[in-house]
C-alpha cells in the first residue's frame, strides 16, 4: 500500500522519542535510565489510561536537555515520516513541560525549529511549530508562555491545549487564546479524547479553536456532530493512540468509519507515535486491517489533512 500524500496535523514532537535515542541521549547528556536497556523500557509503554502515558511521556523528556537533542529528535521524527507520506507537517511541542525541568524556551524552541528550517531540503516536508499549553497547569503560566514565546518573535503558527484532560476543560484557557488569536495564531485543542463532548462545544464556542485534536467523543452528542459537519470543523483522528490509551477497546470498535459516514471532517494522524505502535502509515494501515478502507477512504482522508493544514492556497493545491 504505497503511502498518499497527506499532512501530519497531530503530533507530539516529544511523543516521537524513540527508546533508542531516549538511551542515546541519556549517554551524552551523563543521566542513568531507571530500564536496563530500550527493549526494556518499551515493556513499560502498556497503558491503562492518558494519565498513565503522561507519566512516563514527561518523564522520559528528562534526557532533552541541549539544543542539539531537540534538532536530533526532530530530524529523527522528520527522516521517518518522509517514509510515511507526510509531506507536510504541524509539530506540537510542550515548552511548560521543559521550563518545568529547568529548560529555557530558547532551547526547546530553537532546537525544533533549527531542524524545522531545514525540513524540505532534509525530509521534502514543508513544517511549521505550534506551542501546545498543559491544561492541568495553571492558566496564568500558560499565559505568561505565550507572552514569552511572543517576546521572543518564536516561529510558531499556532497554540494548542494538551496533557491530562477530564477536569481541565477548555473554559479556564479562554484569555490565552484570546491573546493568541490577537497576536494573530491559529487556535486548537484536544477535546473529546478523555474528556466529555462538553468540551468540544466549549473549545468552539469560547476558544475559537480552528481544529479539534481528537474529537471522538462528539459521537456522544447529536446537536454537536450537527454543529462539526455543517462547519466541517477538522477533527485530528489518532487511532492507536485511542487504542493504547483505552479511550477505545480496540482497533475494530474505532468511530473513524461512523466519523466517516456522517460526514464529519476527520483525518489521520499519529499523536505520540513511539509510545502508540506507530507513525502515520501504520494508523492507516491498522484502519485498513480492521475496517478494509478502501481507496477512496483514504485518499478522503489524505485530502482532508491537506484542507485542514494551515498551509497557503498555493501549498495547499500542490499537495492535493
Ligand atoms: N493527549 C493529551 N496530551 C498529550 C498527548 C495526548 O495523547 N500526548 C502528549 N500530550
Ligand atoms: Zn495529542
Amino acid at each position: 500500500m504505497p503511502p498518499l500524500p497527506c499532512a501530519e496535523l497531530h503530533l507530539h514532537i516529544e511523543g516521537t522519542l524513540e527508546p533508542e535515542l531516549i538511551f542515546t541521549l541519556a549517554a551524552r547528556n551523563g543521566i542513568s535510565l531507571p530500564y536496563a536497556d530500550p527493549a526494556d523500557l518499551a515493556t513499560r509503554y502498556a497503558f491503562t489510561d492518558l494519565q498513565s502515558f503522561l507519566d512516563l511521556y514527561y518523564a522520559n523528556m528528562d534526557v532533552l536537555r541541549t539544543e542539539q537533542d531537540f534538532t536530533d529528535m526532530t530530524r529523527a521524527y522528520l527522516r521517518r515520516a518522509a517514509a510515511a507520506g507526510v509531506r507536510h507537517a504541524e509539530i506540537m511541542m510542550d515548552p511548560q513541560a521543559h521550563l518545568a525541568r529547568g529548560v529555557p524556551l530558547e532551547t526547546c524552541v530553537n532546537g525544533v525549529a533549527a531542524a524545522l528550517s531545514t525540513s524540505e531540503t532534509d525530509a521534502g516536508i514543508s513544517t511549521s511549530l505550534i506551542a501546545a499549553f498543559l491544561r492541568d497547569r495553571p492558566a496564568a503560566e500558560a499565559l505568561e508562555v505565550l507572552r514569552d514565546l511572543l517576546a521572543m518573535d518564536a516561529p510558531i503558527i499556532g497554540i494548542g491545549l494538551d496533557s491530562a484532560e477530564a477536569g481541565y476543560p477548555p473554559s479556564l484557557f479562554r484569555e490565552v487564546y484570546d491573546v493568541a488569536r490577537d497576536a494573530g495564531l491559529k487556535c486548537v485543542a484536544h477535546a473529546g479524547e478523555e474528556g466529555p463532548a462538553a468540551y468540544v462545544w466549549e473549545a468552539l464556542d469560547l476558544l475559537a479553536v480552528d481544529r479539534i485534536d481528537h474529537g471522538i467523543r462528539c459521537l456522544e452528542d447529536e446537536a454537536l456532530v450537527e454543529r462539526l459537519v455543517a462547519d466541517q470543523v477538522p477533527l485530528t483522528v489518532c487511532p492507536l493512540s485511542n487504542v493504547r490509551l483505552r479511550a477505545v477497546d480496540a482497533i475494530g470498535d474505532h468511530p473513524l468509519p461512523a466519523m466517516l459516514a456522517r460526514g464529519l471532517n476527520v483525518s489521520v494522524h499519529s499523536d505520540d507515535p513511539a509510545y502508540f505502535g506507530g507513525y502515520l502509515d501504520d494508523n492507516l494501515a491498522a484502519l485498513v486491517d480492521a475496517f478494509g478502507l478502501g481507496i477512496d477512504d483514504r485518499a478522503r482522508l489524505a485530502a482532508n489533512s491537506v484542507r485542514s493544514a494551515f498551509i497557503s492556497e498555493g501549498r495547499r493545491q500542490d499537495l492535493l
